[in-house]
């Protein structure tokens, strides 16, 4: 296929992530997110995906399935709550990508019926959700002891005094009124510990927002891995609904 065939095939989509199919063409997705991709590389970076069984919630076009398989992962499954046709009927062919694609919300994704993953890669979804605390056990859960996790997500940047989310509605969200999930970085880390997962590393768009404290809303990359010990220490049990006798006279 030639170069114009190529660009024009991709017209035919609506694209988010750029990219490159040949030195001279990529999908023309949105640059302006590409800055927080960055960060997502770079802990990718720390993260040996050979042979590895990995899950990337929030697909989207498949940036970061490629990123895996590129990186020598053995199985890589993309899931969306709304399937990218162009990265299903041009890009896995067109890569001879053993991607697997499929149009699902997370929180149905469970081991009986998907397997464990070794890692799973979660970026720029957290924020979207309204059940927040329920994706973090759905997905922590999909992974063994040793198991890998990186998120990348909004956070309210603030002094980091107390574990807190900021759940903004309607016309109050930073973004747009589909992002109501907002943990600050000790709420982040210390609601991802009551999970097993264990934050190694926190990576930012820039060191400006690493040292900010303002309030503002900043991106940040959480590198974890899971430990079930951790979640061992809290009330699982309690948090789900289980059957207690608390208040009975013993
Ligand atoms: C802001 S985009 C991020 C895309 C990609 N992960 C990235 O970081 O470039 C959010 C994506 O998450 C998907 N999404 C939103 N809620 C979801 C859910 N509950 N389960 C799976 N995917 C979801 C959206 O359809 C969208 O493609």
């Amino acid at each position: 296929m030639t170069n114009s065939e190529l660009t024009a095939q991709l017209e035919r989509y609506k694209w988010y992530h750029i990219i490159p199919l040949t030195p001279a063409v990529s999908t023309p997705g949105r640059a302006d997110f590409a800055s927080h991709h960055a960060p997502v590389l770079r802990q990718m970076d720390a993260v040996d995906f050979r042979g590895k069984r990995v899950v990337d919630i929030g697909c989207r076009d498949g940036k970061f399935c490629f990123e895996a398989e590129k990186r020598g992962a053995a199985e890589v499954l993309g899931v969306d709550t709304s399937l990218s046709l162009g990265a299903v009927e041009l890009l896995i062919p067109f890569f001879k990508s053993k991607v697997r694609m499929l149009e699902m919300g997370l929180y149905d994704l469970n081991v009986a019926e998907h397997g464990q993953f070794d890692i799973v890669l979660f970026p720029g979804v957290l924020y979207h959700l309204r059940y927040p605390f329920t994706a973090l056990k759905t997905l922590a859960d999909l992974l063994p002891d040793g198991g890998r996790m990186i998120i990348e997500t909004g956070i309210f940047a603030d002094e980091d005094k107390r574990a807190l989310l900021f759940c903004p509605v309607g016309k109050e969200s930073p973004y747009e009124p589909s992002s109501v999930t907002f943990y600050n970085r000790k709420g982040m880390v210390d609601s991802l510990k009551t999970f097993g997962l264990r934050v190694d590393a926190v990576d930012y768009k820039s060191d400006k927002d690493r040292k900010r404290t303002d309030g503002e809303i900043i991106r940040g990359t959480f590198l974890c891995t899971k430990d079930s010990a951790l979640a061992a220490e809290h009330p699982q049990h309690y948090w789900v609904g289980g059957a207690h006798k608390h208040w009975q006279k013993s």
